[in-house]
């Protein structure tokens, strides 16, 4: 019987790029909860799906030559995009929006209607810094040394028309929601929430654009699109069917769970709770936000000499392996620190040698003693005890924890159990026991200890690795009943004659050092830079490649090449590009700092020796000598070649 209704969903991602670990950590916890729910018998709504408009988008289409739509359907739906991904990773969402389905265009459009209707939405003008190339608005405080902190150009002062959400006017019953126990966890961000936003005051909030059209249109005022959090947070109600007659399980589902990274905190927490109140909806029941997975400290980055492809990742370690060590190796609640050593060592310390281990073990000492089925008779023994009795009480501490979001406690927990099972099987050293026939009770007792521990702990895994847990399960001769929640804090529930069954390995045992330095050739393999021939170009393709002028601010050999140099070169934007060139049988290091030289620098970025390139440095060629380009010193970084 369905114990009542649980909606839970994950961000919408980005369809801007190829998603990374960081991306699948956050889906993989919202499955994890999902699958917990459905298991402990809940009608669960799971939803994920993908933010669709916005000028990043338009612009990276722009750049690749193709509509916005053809852009993100390849990331969205082409082989190896997102959603084969997520099938990849086994998640187990019961619905997929897309902002670009029409029942939530149009349902958006309903709802920027009525808020407007409201008077929640009024037409204004936003006032700020402008740079035109990047057609973006910042404010003063945004600025870099005055000028665009993305590109270093100079900006101006202009107004635009917009309209205005009346974020203001919600502020009093917002500070109240933040502060309502539950409502936003980890209790922490409360406070940041509260001081960073609240307390210096709610300003209404932009909530159209006119300077780029890739976004939804406003009906009254086509001019202008809908400001893309509007359109994206309302994801979480048009996909029940609020606005449309795609779905009709608004009713049913709402109010939802939102696990969300805790960069948007702010946007689930306040702007989207403003929105429902103004739409006079039910609010959230709540908001988890969790950590990040950081590479170095730093964000995650592919240039950081860890492979952070999930797919890459699921396909060579296995999709439950991964899932297991995102939910185990971080708390969810604060940032972690993601490298493939601790991926490998993870897998091998816990699943190869702790639960695996004990499945085959198991296994092959029924196999091996009782040729594969367990006879009837049984003597218990004191030293079962401890085991029994913590693996009776495990459903319940691992329920409270995983009610609580702490997942990787609610592991921690199951393995405790599943450590103190190797223990006993030292203890009662069955091998021993095997030696005599007169023992055959006592040893039926003990196998029979360890298939239970191990269907207890199996089904309280099942959540964070689905597919491997069918796999234990059946080697243990489980039937579905045996699989149950409602059957996982009691102790005697296998036949008590259950048949065991050999299989695969679980988890293989994975060579540390050789797998590392197999993913370090992979990221930094092809390292040599080749500079491309030259074909015929029209004036147009000539006029994409974008040349700058930079200074050398660092040189450097890199290790283990003898034709690389790493430049650290001032571009004129404020941040240092880096970029590797094989010019090292030319120039000392030394000789190049303070330099004045040109880069191409709208290359896509490159892998070198586990390290990132962006962009080439132009030299002169002829029989076999080489000269890099090298400009006047006097001509100030930044400037392009034209
Ligand atoms: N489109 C918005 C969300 C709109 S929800 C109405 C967005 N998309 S995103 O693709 O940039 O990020 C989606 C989620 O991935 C966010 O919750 C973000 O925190 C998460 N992560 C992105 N990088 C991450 C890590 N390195 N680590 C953990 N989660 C990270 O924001």
């Amino acid at each position: 019987m369905s114990k009542g209704t649980f909606y839970i969903t994950t961000p919408i991602y980005y369809p801007s790029d190829k998603l990374h670990i960081g991306h699948a950590y956050c889906t993989v916890a919202t499955d994890t909860i999902a699958r917990y729910k459905r298991m402990c018998g809940y009608d669960v709504m799971f939803l994920t799906g993908t933010d669709e408009h916005g000028q990043k988008i338009e612009e990276k289409a722009k750049a690749k030559g193709v509509s916005p739509k053809q852009f993100v359907d390849e990331i969205v739906e082409g082989k190896g995009g997102i959603l084969d991904l997520w099938k990849l990773m086994n998640i187990s969402n019961d619905r997929f929006i897309r902002t670009t389905d029409d029942y939530h265009v149009e349902a958006i459009q309903m709802i920027f209607k009525q808020m407007y209707d409201k008077g929640d939405i009024y037409k204004s003008s936003y006032k700020g810094k402008y740079c035109t190339p990047c057609e973006s608005f910042w404010t003063e405080s945004q600025l870099k040394d005055g000028k665009c902190p993305d590109c270093g150009r100079e900006v101006h002062d202009a107004e635009e028309e917009a309209y205005f959400f009346r974020l203001s006017k919600y502020a009093d019953r917002i500070q109240a929601l933040l502060e309502t126990p539950g409502f936003l966890e980890p209790a922490s961000r409360v406070n940041e929430m509260i001081n960073n936003f609240i307390k210096p005051g709610l300003e209404d909030l932009c909530v159209s654009r006119t300077t780029f059209t890739w976004g939804i249109p406003v009906t009254f005022d086509p001019g202008h699109v809908v400001y893309v959090w509007v359109d994206a947070l309302s994801n979480y109600i048009t996909a029940l069917g609020y606005g449309n007659d795609k779905y009709n399980d608004f009713g049913k589902y709402w109010p939802a769970v939102h696990m969300v990274g805790k960069e948007i905190v702010r946007f689930h927490s306040i702007i989207w709770p403003a929105m429902l109140m103004s739409l006079e909806l039910p609010l959230p029941k709540k908001v988890y936000g969790h950590g990040w997975l950081l590479m170095d400290g730093g964000k995650m980055s592919k240039s950081k000499g860890n492979v952070v492809d999930p797919y890459l990742l699921s396909e060579r370690y296995g999709v439950d392996s991964l899932r297991y060590f995102l939910m185990r190796e971080f708390p969810l609640g604060s940032d972690g620190s993601f490298s493939n050593e601790l991926l490998i060592s993870r897998i091998n310390s816990d699943l190869a040698n702790d639960f695996g281990n004990l499945v085959s073990r198991t296994v092959a000492m029924v196999i091996k003693y009782f040729d594969g089925t367990l006879p009837l008779e049984r003597s218990s023994d004191p030293i079962d005890d401890e085991l029994i009795g913590m693996a009776k009480a495990l459903r319940d501490i691992y329920e409270q924890n995983m009610e609580g979001f702490l997942t990787q406690a609610a592991l921690i927990e199951t393995f405790k159990v599943i450590s103190r099972a190797n223990k006993y099987i030292d203890e009662t050293a069955p091998w021993v026991l095997a030696k005599d026939e007169a023992n055959k009770a006592r040893l039926a007792s003990v196998m029979y200890n360890l298939l239970e521990t191990i269907r207890i702990t199996t089904t309280l895994l099942q959540p964070v690795m689905p597919s491997s847990c069918e796999k234990a399960f059946a080697q243990i001769g489980a039937v579905e009943k045996d699989k149950a929640w409602d059957n996982a804090n009691i102790f005697g529930v296998l036949s008590a004659n259950v048949t065991v069954q050999k299989g695969e390995t679980l988890f293989p045992r994975i060579d540390l050092e050789k797998e590392l330095a197999y993913l370090d050739e992979l990221l930094g393999g092809k390292t040599e830079p080749e500079i491309p021939e030259v074909p015929t170009v029209t004036i147009d393709e000539f006029a994409k490649v974008r040349m700058t002028v930079c200074k050398v601010l660092e040189c450097e050999n890199v290790k283990k090449s003898d034709k690389l140099l790493r430049f650290k070169l001032d571009d004129g934007s404020g941040t240092p590009r880096q970029i590797f060139s094989g010019i090292a049988k030319f120039y000392k290091p030394e000789e190049l700092v303070g330099k004045t030289v040109v880069a191409c620098t709208n290359l896509p970025p490159r892998k070198m020796m586990g390290d990132e390139s962006n962009g080439m440095l132009l030299s002169a060629e002829k029989d076999g000598a080489l000269n890099l380009l090298m400009l006047d010193d006097t001509v100030p970084a930044g400037s392009t070649i034209c």
